[in-house]
């Protein structure tokens, strides 16, 4: 052979920083290229599982979070399991899709992952991946949609922008059916604005279960268990959705859900108060719960809200606490502490089983790590566990008597 001998690996190096570039847009190009590399070397393996003919292991993952326990050995290697898994696809026929090369960076081995549910084989091969363009407004409403977005909480930065490039926007109107009960999974939904009611059939007759209000999303369930749609959706106003198609949504949240068991499911199996619930339906419960962190001090939840989600505690202490309402007084400013919670607790149901305003405040006492759930989710998958809630909250009234010589009407509109 003549000329220059191009070294194994150089032609995917180079590809995949362009792309990444190109995706990114990076206002410092040099200190991006530093990053870049860096996590690159930081991830290669040393031990030289590369595949065959190519010179760099090109694994995506970012600089390790952190996590309790000792887990993150264990975690690794599922993630390596995992991402193997994960190879790019390509989304036919999506409005304006623009598909992105992208080097399929692993050796692939066979998954070891215990999983209730396999990726579909669909999703293994493709080497590209969606990127619908947005313009600077799109992206910043679109950011704003999916900062509380609980199945995007445990992605890591590089998941959650393939997640935010592959998202397009659908713009409904009055009356539209966005999801039809029975029908395939193509997507799941983040809402931007707008208000969506939830019928779900029984009996062959629809029943309006909830809705949704210019928040949330929906759509996630037959994506994650390819099952049929399991309500339909009506938007009761004009609104806008932001998709996410299915080959994406499975390949970076079904596979990260994997993680999200292995992490959790021990701890969900080890909580008291769920223990009505059968194996599977726990595991569902790790499914749609996201983590969220608290600094000291931070409020999670303000007395008087309204009230979209419950919370477990993960790590860390919760303060409860209270403003005392007369109906004949002035309103009084200082909170008494009701309650302190701590690892394996819950708090935050109240509200979604009286469908009032939130009853107490709730503060992190250093710092905290919550599993939080959505209104949804609680009401689909806590059913059987309210006997035990429901004794709980009885246990609030005695002990508001008790400090305020009232219940504070904490259940007055409960049946
Ligand atoms: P999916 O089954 O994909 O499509 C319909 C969606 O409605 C479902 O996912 C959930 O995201 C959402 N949903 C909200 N409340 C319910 C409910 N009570 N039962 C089923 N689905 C629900
Ligand atoms: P919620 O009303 O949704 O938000 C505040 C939470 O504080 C409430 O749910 C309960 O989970 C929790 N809490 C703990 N003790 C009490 C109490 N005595 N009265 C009301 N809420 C309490």
């Amino acid at each position: 052979m003549s000329g220059i001998e191009i070294p194994a690996g150089l032609t995917e190096l180079l590809q995949g920083f362009t792309v990444e570039v190109l995706r990114q847009r990076p206002a410092d190009l040099l200190d991006f290229a530093l990053q870049h590399f860096g996590r690159l070397q930081r991830e290669s393996r040393p031990k030289g599982a590369a595949a065959p003919g190519r010179g760099v292991n090109f694994a995506r993952e970012p600089a390790r979070a952190e996590s309790e326990d000792g887990e993150e050995e264990e975690e690794e290697e599922e993630e390596e399991e995992e991402e193997e898994e994960e190879e790019q696809q390509q989304q036919a026929g999506a409005p304006g899709a623009f598909t992105a090369p992208v080097i399929n960076r692993f050796t692939r081995r066979a998954s070891v992952c215990a999983e209730a549910y396999n990726p579909d084989e669909e999703e293994d091969d493709a080497e590209s991946r969606i990127i619908h363009p947005k313009t600077d407004d799109q992206r910043n409403r679109l950011q704003e949609a999916c900062k509380d977005i609980l199945l995007f909480k445990n992605l890591d930065p590089e998941q959650m922008s393939q997640v935010l490039d592959a998202m397009f926007e659908k713009l409904v109107k009055e009356g539209e059916h966005v999801i039809d009960q029975g029908d395939d999974g193509d997507n799941f939904y983040v809402i931007d604005r707008g208000t969506y009611d939830i019928y779900v059939k029984c009996d062959g007759v629809g029943r309006c279960v909830g809705n949704y209000d210019n928040r949330g999303s929906f759509g996630e369930l037959a994506l994650m268990y390819n099952t049929p749609r399991a309500a339909t959706i009506t938007a009761t106003s004009p609104g806008a959705l932001w998709g996410l198609d299915r080959v994406t949504f499975r390949r970076i949240i079904v596979k990260n859900n994997a993680k999200k068991r292995k992490m959790y499911e021990s701890f969900i199996e080890s909580l008291p108060f769920l223990k009505s619930l059968e194996v599977s339906e726990r595991l569902k419960v790790v499914d749609v719960i996201g983590t969220k962190v608290y600094k000291d001090g931070e409020q999670i939840i303000a007395q008087g809200d309204s009230a979209d989600s419950f919370f477990i505690i993960e790590s860390g202490e919760v303060k409860i606490s209270m403003k005392r309402k007369n109906k004949q007084e002035v309103e009084e400013n200082d909170a008494i502490e009701i309650a302190r919670y701590s690892r394996g607790q819950y708090f935050g149901e109240l509200a979604l089983v009286t469908n009032k305003p939130r009853a107490a405040s709730a503060h992190a006492v250093g710092t905290v790590k919550c599993l939080a759930m959505d209104v949804q989710a609680f009401e689909r998958l806590l059913g059987p566990c309210m006997d035990i809630m429901k004794r709980n909250i009885a246990n609030y009234e005695e002990q508001l008597v008790a400090l305020f010589g009232t219940n504070m009407d904490i259940v007055d509109s409960t049946a």
